[in-house]
Order: C-alpha cells, then sequence, then structure tokens
C-alpha cells in the first residue's frame, strides 16, 4: 500500500507579509543556489512585491516560491522575459491486482495564491503516459458553469500489447500530448479509470503533467516511472492587480515600473502587466533607477559601428571621422574623401592626357589579359610548376616564326629552327595547328616530357603558353628523321652497322620511358617519322603527343591515335594499349630499317608485318632485306634480326620481348 507522502509545511513565512511597494533594503539577498534573486522577486521581508516571494531552501540550497503546499523549486527567473522555470510534480493513479486504483495525485501544488503565475502555452505541453488512460488538466476554478473549472484539456492513450509504445513516439500509442490553452493557473490533472488488468504486469500507472515543451522525450521506462518525479515548466509572471497598462498608470502608487526609461508591456497571457527597460537602456525596471543605458559602443557585435561610435543616451553615434565618408557607417566602412580642389585641378590640367593614356592602358591591359587567358587555358598554372620547363615569351619566339625558319610542314602544323636570343644552341619551335583537342593534351605532353631526361629522346626545353595554341622548343636535331633517310629520293647509304644502332639506341630510349622511370611511360605512336637523327645518326625519339602515363600494372585503354601499318593489332581488337604495343611497332620499324621498304606500301596496301610472316615460313629472309646490306652482313645475323622481328610481331601479347630486352639483344648484335 503506498502512502502519499504528507508535506511538512516548514514555509512559515508566507506572501501575505510583504509590503506592495517595497523599497528594496540594502539587506536583501540578490542570489540563491547561484540564481539570481531580483525585485519584483526577493527573499526575506521587505525584499518582494506581494505575490513574489521566494524562500532560499537551505538544505537543497535552491530558491523555492513560497507559500506552496509542496516544494516548487526554481531554477529560472527572467526580469527581461517575465518568465520563471520551476518544477511541478506528476499526477498519477496506480492499479492493484483487482483492477482497482489504490493510490493517486492529482498533482495540485497550490503555488499560485495571488495569481501572479500563469502556465505559460508557449512554451509547456501536457503529456499523459499510459496504456489505457484518459489524463487531462484542469485549471481556474469557476463559480456558475457547467463545470467546477474554465479550462479542460487532455488526451487518450492506449497500448494494444507491452511492446507497442516505442521510444520517443508520443502520439497515442503508450503516450500523448497536446498544447494547452492560455490562462492555466493551476497544475490540477485528472484521469478516467479504464481497466489495466491486462497491462498490470508492463503499465501499472497513468501518469499527467506539464512540461517544458523542449524537455520531455517518452521513453517506454516511463511506463513505470516514479511517483515522485517533477517536471520543468515555465510560468509566465506579471503584475496582476486586475490593471492593464493603461490603467495601472493612473494608479500611480502602485505602478510597478517606477525606473525612468522603462515601459510597461500588457502580458500576454492573462490580465496584467510587466515593466520593461526602454530601448537603449537595459537593468530592472521594477526599481528606482533601475533602466541604465547601454553603452553601444563596447558591444560591436550587436550594434555595429564602422566609424567613430559615440555613446548616448538610450542611443549611440556612428559617424566616419572628418576626411572620410561612407553611406552607411553603421555597415559599411569610411572611406577617405578625395579633395574637392584636387578633383577639379586635375580635372581641369589633365583631362585630355588621362584619357590618351587611359586608351593606351586599357588596350595594353586587354592584349595582357588576353595572353593571360591563353596561359590559364594552355594548363600554365599546373607546368608552372613543373620546374624543369623552361617557358618563353611571346615576343621571345616571334623572330623564330618566320617563314623563311620553316624546316617543316604537316598535319601536325609546322616546324620552325632558329636561335633564342642570348642561346647558342639551334631550337627547333613546334608550333601546331590550331586544334582544340591538342590544346586539351598539351598540358598532357609537356609534363610527360619535362620527366624523360635521355640521350636518345628529344629534349623538350621548355614552351611558349601565351598565344592561343601553346608552342612547343625543343632542342633541334639536324639529321631530320629516319623516315626521311630511309625513303628519302636521293637514298644516302646506311651501312647495317648505323642501321643496327640506330635500332639499338632508339630500342634503349623505348626500354628507358618503359621501366626507367618511376611513372612508366608508353610511347604510343612509335614509327620513323618520329625517330630523329643527329649529327652521329645517334637516334632521339620524338613527338609524345599520343602518350598517356601508365601505371605498371593497368593497362589502359586509351584513346592512341597509333599510326596505321605500326599499330599493335591486338590493340585494335581489345583497345588494349600495352608496352607490348610499342613493342610490336618497334618491330614493324625494325623491319622496316633492314628492308628500306614502307611499312605499309601505299601502291598496293600490304602491311610489312605480314608479308614478313611469309617470308620466313620460307626461310627466305634475304630476298626482304635491302639489298645494300644484304651483300655485307652474314647470314646469321639476318636470321637473328629476323626471329626478334618476328617475336616484336607476334599476335600473342606474351611472346614479345620487353623493350628492354630488344635493346639488349640489338646491342648483342651490333658487337
Ligand atoms: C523587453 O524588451 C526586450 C528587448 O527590447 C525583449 O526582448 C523582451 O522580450 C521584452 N520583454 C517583455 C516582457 O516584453
Ligand atoms: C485494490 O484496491 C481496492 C481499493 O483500494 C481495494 O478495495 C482492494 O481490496 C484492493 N485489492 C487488492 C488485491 O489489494
Ligand atoms: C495486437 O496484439 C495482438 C496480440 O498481442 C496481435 O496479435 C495483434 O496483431 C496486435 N494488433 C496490432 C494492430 O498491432
Ligand atoms: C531538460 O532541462 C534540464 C535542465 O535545464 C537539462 O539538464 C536537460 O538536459 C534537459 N533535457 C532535455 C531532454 O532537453
Ligand atoms: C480582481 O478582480 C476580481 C473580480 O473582478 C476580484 O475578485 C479580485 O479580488 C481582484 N483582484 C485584485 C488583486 O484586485
Amino acid at each position: 500500500m503506498l502512502i502519499l507522502l504528507p508535506y511538512l509545511l516548514l514555509l512559515q513565512l508566507t506572501a501575505f507579509s510583504a509590503t506592495p511597494e517595497a523599497q528594496i533594503t540594502s539587506g536583501c539577498p540578490d542570489r540563491c543556489g547561484g540564481i539570481a534573486i531580483q525585485y519584483p522577486f526577493g527573499i526575506g521581508t521587505g525584499c518582494f512585491r506581494k505575490g513574489f516571494e521566494i524562500i532560499c531552501d537551505r538544505s537543497m540550497n535552491r530558491p523555492v516560491l513560497a507559500g506552496t503546499t509542496k516544494p516548487v523549486p526554481v531554477n529560472h527567473l527572467s526580469i527581461r522575459t517575465a518568465e520563471a522555470r520551476v518544477m511541478l510534480p506528476v499526477a498519477w493513479q496506480c492499479f492493484n491486482s483487482s483492477d482497482s486504483v489504490y493510490a493517486y495525485s492529482d498533482g495540485d501544488v497550490q503555488f499560485n495564491l495571488d495569481e501572479v503565475y500563469r502556465i505559460s502555452n508557449t512554451n509547456n505541453q501536457l503529456v499523459v503516459i499510459g496504456c489505457n488512460t484518459l489524463g487531462y488538466t484542469q485549471s481556474q476554478r469557476s463559480e456558475g458553469n457547467d463545470y467546477d473549472y474554465g479550462y479542460y484539456t487532455g488526451c487518450m492513450c492506449y497500448c494494444n500489447n507491452s511492446r507497442s509504445a516505442m521510444n520517443g513516439a508520443c502520439a497515442g500509442v503508450g503516450c500523448c500530448r497536446l498544447d494547452i490553452p492560455q490562462g492555466l493557473t493551476d497544475n490540477r490533472m485528472n484521469f478516467n479509470v479504464y481497466t489495466h488488468k491486462a497491462r498490470l504486469g508492463y503499465s501499472p500507472c497513468d501518469y499527467a503533467f506539464l512540461v517544458d515543451r523542449s524537455n520531455y522525450t517518452f521513453h517506454t521506462a516511463d511506463l513505470k516511472m516514479d511517483i515522485n518525479t517533477m517536471m520543468p515548466v515555465w510560468l509566465d509572471w506579471a503584475i496582476r492587480d486586475n490593471l492593464t497598462c493603461d490603467e495601472a498608470k493612473k494608479a500611480a502608487e502602485s505602478y510597478a515600473c517606477v525606473s525612468p526609461n522603462s515601459e510597461c508591456r500588457d502580458s500576454s497571457n492573462g490580465l496584467g502587466y510587466v515593466c520593461n527597460c526602454s530601448m537603449g537602456y537595459e537593468g530592472n525596471p521594477y526599481i528606482a533607477n533601475g533602466c541604465t543605458d547601454i553603452n553601444e559602443c563596447e558591444r560591436r557585435q550587436e550594434y555595429p559601428c564602422r566609424g567613430v561610435c559615440r555613446n548616448t543616451l538610450g542611443s549611440y553615434e556612428c559617424k566616419c571621422p572628418s576626411g572620410s565618408h561612407s553611406a552607411d557607417p553603421f555597415n559599411d566602412p569610411c572611406n577617405p574623401n578625395f579633395p574637392l580642389a584636387a578633383k577639379i585641378a586635375t580635372g581641369a590640367i589633365g583631362g585630355l592626357f588621362i584619357i590618351a593614356v587611359a586608351v593606351f592602358v586599357s588596350l595594353l591591359v586587354k592584349e595582357k589579359r588576353k595572353m593571360k587567358d591563353y596561359f590559364r587555358k594552355n594548363g600554365g598554372p599546373i607546368i608552372e610548376e613543373v620546374n624543369k620547363i623552361k617557358l618563353f615569351r611571346k615576343e621571345e619566339l616571334e623572330q623564330i616564326l618566320n617563314r623563311n625558319n620553316c624546316i617543316g610542314q604537316g598535319g601536325f602544323g609546322e616546324v620552325y629552327k632558329g636561335y633564342i636570343r642570348d642561346e647558342t644552341h639551334l631550337v627547333a619551335v613546334k608550333k601546331p595547328k590550331i586544334d582544340v583537342k591538342l590544346a586539351g593534351q598539351f598540358a598532357n605532353e609537356v609534363i610527360i616530357q619535362s620527366r624523360v631526361l635521355h640521350k636518345n629522346i628529344v629534349k623538350l626545353i621548355g614552351c611558349c603558353l601565351e598565344v592561343d595554341v601553346p608552342i612547343l622548343v625543343y632542342e633541334y636535331v639536324p639529321n631530320g628523321s629516319l623516315d626521311k633517310i630511309l625513303h628519302d629520293s636521293n637514298r644516302v647509304p646506311l651501312s647495317l652497322d648505323i642501321r643496327l644502332q640506330i635500332a639499338a639506341q632508339a630500342a634503349k630510349g623505348l626500354a628507358y620511358m618503359h621501366s626507367e622511370i618511376t611513372t612508366p611511360i608508353l610511347h604510343g605512336d612509335v614509327k620513323p617519322a618520329n625517330i630523329l637523327l643527329d649529327e652521329d645518326f645517334v637516334p632521339k625519339i620524338s613527338d609524345f603527343g599520343t602518350s598517356r602515363m601508365i601505371t605498371v600494372d593497368e593497362n589502359y585503354a586509351s584513346t592512341i591515335i597509333g599510326n596505321w601499318g605500326y599499330m599493335d593489332p591486338e590493340y585494335v581488337l581489345t583497345g588494349l594499349y600495352t608496352s607490348k604495343s610499342d613493342v610490336y611497332s618497334f618491330g614493324v620499324v625494325l623491319l622496316e630499317l633492314i628492308t628500306r621498304k614502307k611499312a605499309l606500301d601505299p601502291d598496293n596496301n600490304i602491311l610489312l608485318g605480314n608479308s614478313l610472316d611469309t617470308y620466313t615460313k620460307k626461310k627466305r629472309v634475304i630476298e626482304l632485306i635491302d639489298p645494300e646490306i644484304a651483300a655485307i652482313g652474314s647470314t646469321g645475323i639476318f636470321h637473328s634480326l629476323a626471329e626478334l622481328i618476328v617475336q616484336c610481331l607476334s599476335s600473342d601479347v606474351d611472346q614479345r620481348p620487353e623493350m628492354a630486352d630488344v635493346a639488349e639483344h640489338l646491342q648483342y648484335l651490333l658487337k
């Protein structure tokens, strides 16, 4: 059997002893348990206005409302918003095994003897908990009505079984809640009695309470909540002399807003009024001279000023210092004035001159901007970081890009040769045709080439990005391409030794790119036209336009535009370009080198690679060899070469040697 704990009326002091227009004596405590107590609230005789007495409960070290029938702890008091946050008990009824209510509490606490409080309708809600429960609150006893009270409001909740209620859900299953109206004065609840027989195990009691609407979340454990639980509730307080502001002002002796620079507002919850310090003042409007001026200049966050701030009573000024101005000094910074006299003088003397200069400058700026745009478009910022590359100014190259210096022309664009100012080495300047795709590849090409430094690879010296399509500057390789040497109409004699040397060194260059640098690089377009020869017939591989960076074990399905005749048929078939694709192309170059025949015979479209197959099968390699060298070399060398070429051209990619092996093999044959 549960017994309601009788509340001991410890509180001997009651509100009735307070003097209405108390002038607060200096002895009034201004805090209790960390909570500021300001008039009209107060602790002790003469310290509070009637209805606002607070008791500092020493045992709890907490303020409680005075004159209550049970302790009502206070955890917040605000003069500015006229709110108090207090703890109020929950109401409950509990059932025994014969399904009768054997104990209950309506939660009622008499805390509002002087009617200064209203339960805040904006900050609270009513919550009812139970599994077959209709709970409601009732407030403002009023005679002469159908019922005893002026307000009734509540809700019903139900659980189909023990697992129906859910944490966090208060929508009618085990828990329901609702908004409350303005004007509630009491914490009195009631329940209807519905059977709990089948539910005693998980829901032996019903509960109803008012609670801070941001401070309660339903948990199924609350179906067995401790009956002594208290909930935080917001109260709206006001000076409730049955008067509105207008009426109160007339009754000067009881008017609560005593501070100069204070205002009266009608209470938003019930009849009565509250006081507030006027704009620009803060403090306590309920005491004489309680509202003090705000020094706005010390609070720039709340009261902005970008100029010179000067506090005034109730407000502040913000002006620009003399010699400067701003359309809105509160929000926009002050800018120095341009002295009027100077303006006039400049206008008179320099008007025309300024216009002339301005036109000139704007033209210059326009050109500069265009060059800058090109620079950015061409990947300048990326390339700038690769510091091996020299970035040339447009002027530096202009004298080379002269029709007389043109040494080559083709689908790719034009190649010029010349000297860069103050440099002694000849350079080849490659000016690509205007081609959007090409511009896109450009940064890639430049970066790839900047990473390659090998004697068999054409060195990229730098580039110029300040033009529509970027220009590349290479070392000049004087003897032209292998293609030209092999197939030019005036055939220069080429000994077997020289051919083997060219092949071996070109292979070295490719092998270097494939395996000796951190990120392997595939050439993608190996052909005689891309193998240049210097004065000693040392080959230098050029044109990385179609190369891509490829990681070691990742076959990259790229869009390499190989040259028909040199292109790996496996690549055509699978779309996978591998280092072995370069090996295939190099095999064709080797074949071309020893036969001095074009890879793709322009007359009958026969691929040189294909014809080889027939010949080796018939072991008639010699017939295929360029007669110029066939006589000198031993058949052993040619058979060995043919075998290497057959391996390079193998349709089984795994049968093809690595480029490094090819280079080694050729080096061996050279000896
Ligand atoms: C008093 O004024 C302040 C700002 O001027 C406002 O935020 C506050 O809500 C007002 N208080 C009341 C009770 O009207
Ligand atoms: C249940 O409570 C009612 C009312 O107090 C009482 O009459 C009844 O005997 C109680 N039943 C049991 C089993 O305790
Ligand atoms: C109600 O509970 C019963 C038994 O616990 C169950 O069979 C039934 O499906 C439940 N109904 C709903 C709507 O949850
Ligand atoms: C309820 O308020 C108390 C005290 O203000 C706070 O400590 C607690 O975290 C709040 N609970 C929720 C669920 O907001
Ligand atoms: C307010 O008015 C009601 C009736 O109009 C009266 O009963 C009550 O005593 C008055 N209260 C005060 C504080 O004047």
